[in-house]
């Protein structure tokens, strides 16, 4: 089958561009790679095809995760990690670099950190572009490898009580992957944050209109025997002017085995990396803690995924 999806030749900027169909579009198609990953390794559809990874800001499974699924399909690569020595570091606009690299590939992944600067290189950009982070704006592709990893695990995410804790102000993962849930309601969000950290108001308007429930609290202990999948987030450092301020909470909520007893036997623990410190070592081997076995393999699977329907070859 060519040509016949949703997402043949188009951008991936933000998670309101998905509806139900898509999701289980994508989600079915990185269970194929998945599948083809474990029995051949990778394939050749994108021969002959180039993807440029263009990230100004550190990355190491975003940027390597697009990396391996363009080569697995068998595609080329220009990858962009850091742009210091770039034309950027000279000055360059970020219109004209895009406009670059469109030329001699044909997509174009982007992590930069302004909001919106996806939709802005995306006008400029003749070539599918896919939003790899902007700024505390939206991570869509990290959103759908975390869907990916809830619905497989639940096998569905319908009525899940999910809690998502740290710092939900800046934290793209959880503003993308709580309105991809938002999809599915009835959802129950627990978000759990300091005050000065809490989810922005216009995502909580957004998430109660669509039927989300939301509980509010700075206190984990509150939620950890209610919920099915615990969320964590790093403190984002970067995004502070006040480190005094940074240094106040970015240990505010560390995940323990002891925090671990509390939580349902069959809940589960999630964190889209990098952690410093939120979750401790010895919870890793907690069979409940998916970060490391499942969330970081499927980033790998979801990038084939989409790579694949964008290209328009998704027979595999
Ligand atoms: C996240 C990001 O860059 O937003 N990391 C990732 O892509 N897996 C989370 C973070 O940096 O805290």
């Amino acid at each position: 089958m060519k040509n016949q999806n949703n997402f043949y030749k188009s951008d991936i900027l933000t998670v309101d561009q998905f509806d139900k169909k898509d999701l289980r579009a994508i989600t079915d198609q990185a269970h194929k790679m998945k599948q083809l990953v474990k029995e051949k390794g990778g394939t050749d559809i994108l021969k002959n095809k180039i993807m440029t990874a263009l990230f100004y800001e550190p990355s190491s499974r975003t940027f390597a995760s697009f990396i391996t699924a363009m080569q697995r399909l068998g595609g080329g690569i220009i990858p962009i990690q850091g742009v210091a020595y770039s034309s950027v570091s000279k000055g360059e606009i970020l219109v004209d670099t895009i406009r670059t690299f469109a030329s001699f590939s044909d997509i174009v992944v982007l992590r930069h950190p302004e909001v919106g600067s996806a939709r802005l290189a995306a006008e400029f950009c003749d070539r599918p572009l896919i939003n790899a982070g902007d700024g505390v704006g939206e991570h869509p592709t990290q959103a759908l490898l975390d869907f990916f990893t809830i619905s497989g695990h639940f096998e569905g995410v319908k009525g899940l009580k999910v809690a998502m804790i740290g710092d939900l102000l800046n934290g793209r993962t959880i503003h993308s992957l709580s309105k991809l849930l938002s999809l599915y309601s009835p959802i129950t969000l627990y978000l759990v944050s300091p005050t000065l950290l809490k989810m922005p108001a216009e995502i909580i308007t957004r998430l109660k209109k669509r039927g989300v429930t939301i509980h509010e609290s700075d206190e984990l202990a509150e939620v950890l025997d209610k919920i099915d999948v615990l969320y964590v987030t790093r403190v984002q450092k970067e995004r502070f002017t006040d480190l005094d301020t940074y240094e106040k909470f970015k240990l505010r909520y560390v995940v323990t085995p002891q925090i671990m007893k509390k939580l349902k036997t069959k809940a589960i623990v999630m964190h889209p990396f990098p952690r410093v410190g939120e979750i401790t070592l010895d919870v890793d081997l907690d069979p409940r803690a998916l970060y490391i076995r499942e969330q970081i393999p499927n980033g790998m699977y979801i990038r084939m995924a989409l790579l694949s329907l964008i290209f328009g070859v998704n027979n595999c």
